[in-house]
C-alpha cells in the first residue's frame, strides 16, 4: 500500500483497494509518504557524507522507490565500501527484499533479516547482520515511519535507548513518525480516522505528538536542523504549496551519539 502511495509498481489489488479507502479518509497520505521517503534518502546521503558506512534499516518494509542500498550505491564515493542490513518482521517483505538484493547482486554487502525490532538483543545478535555490520564502528540506524506501529505498552522510547546503548559513538539515528499536533482541526480529525482505519488491520497505528517523539532523542545530539517536519530536514529545493499541506503530519530528526 505504501508503494502504491509512492506511485510504485510493487503493489497488489488489495493494497490499492485499502489504499483508496485510506486516501479518502486522509487525502495527504501520498504527500507525506513521499516526503518520508525523501527524508530517508537525504539522511542516508548525509550520513555517507559524514563518513558513516554502515546502515541498519529497522522496519524497512517492501522494496519500493529509493531503497537504502540503492541510495548508498548511487551516492558512495567510487572505490569505497558500505554495508546495509534491512530488518522487518513481515515474512513477505523479507522474501521480496531478499529477491531485490539477489537481483541487484548486492548480497555481499547488503542483507535482510526477519526480526521484530522490539527484540533488540535478537536483532543485534543476528548472524547475518553481524556478518556485515560491525557494531563497534558507527552505524546509521534508521527507524523511519515504523515506531508509530508500536503501542505505548511497547515503550518505544525505551527501545530507542536500548539500541543507542549498543551503538558506537559517532552513530546516527534517523527517525520519523506520524503526528497531528500542529495540524488544523480538519487535519486532526482526518488523521484520527486514518488511525482508526489501521486499528482494524494487523498493523494498528498510533499518532503521537512532538513532545513525546522528540523525547526519544534523549541522549542523542540532534544534528542540524534539529527536530522538524519532514520537508524541513536539510531541504534541497523549495517546498511547493501542495507539499506544504503535508508538513504538519509527521515529525523527524537525526541524532548523533557521542
Ligand atoms: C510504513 S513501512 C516503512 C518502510 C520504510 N521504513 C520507510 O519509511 O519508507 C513500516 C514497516 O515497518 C514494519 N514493522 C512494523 N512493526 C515492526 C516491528 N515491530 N518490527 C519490525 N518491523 C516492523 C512493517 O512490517 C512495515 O514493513
Amino acid at each position: 500500500m505504501y508503494d502504491w502511495f509512492l506511485g510504485g509498481t510493487q503493489n497488489w489489488a488489495v493494497d490499492r483497494e485499502f489504499g483508496r479507502k485510506v486516501e479518502r479518509v486522509w487525502p495527504h497520505i501520498r504527500i507525506v509518504a513521499k516526503q518520508n521517503r525523501q527524508f530517508m534518502n537525504r539522511v542516508v546521503r548525509h550520513a555517507l557524507d559524514a563518513g558513516i558506512r554502515q546502515f541498519v534499516d529497522l522496519g524497512s518494509g517492501e522494496p519500493t522507490i529509493g531503497n537504502v542500498h540503492e541510495v548508498v550505491r548511487r551516492h558512495l564515493p567510487r572505490g569505497q565500501r558500505a554495508r546495509v542490513a534491512y530488518v522487518d518482521y513481515e515474512p513477505i517483505s523479507v522474501v521480496h527484499s531478499t529477491a531485490m538484493l539477489d537481483q541487484d547482486r548486492a548480497q555481499d554487502w547488503a542483507t535482510v533479516a526477519q526480526h521484530d525490532l522490539r527484540d533488540v538483543p535478537g536483532v543485534l545478535a543476528d548472524r547475518d547482520i553481524r556478518r556485515l555490520i560491525d557494531f563497534s564502528k558507527p552505524v546509521c540506524l534508521l527507524m523511519i515511519a515504523v515506531l508509530h506501529f508500536l503501542g505505548d505498552d511497547d515503550r518505544p522510547g525505551d527501545l530507542v535507548r536500548a539500541y543507542r546503548d549498543e551503538l558506537a559513538p559517532g552513530s546516527w539515528l534517523g527517525l520519523s513518525h506520524i503526528a497531528s499536533d500542529e495540524a488544523e482541526p480538519v487535519g486532526k480529525i482526518q488523521i484520527e480516522r486514518f488511525g482508526e482505519a489501521y486499528q482494524k488491520t494487523t498493523n494498528p497505528l498510533w499518532v503521537r505528538d512532538r513532545e513525546e517523539i522528540e523525547g526519544w532523542f534523549d541522549g542523542w545530539e540532534l544534528v542540524r536542523p534539529g527536530f522538524v517536519h519532514l520537508p524541513d530536514w536539510r531541504p534541497e529545493r523549495r517546498v511547493t504549496e501542495t507539499e506544504a499541506e503535508g508538513r504538519p503530519f509527521a515529525w523527524c530528526g537525526v541524532g548523533e551519539k557521542h
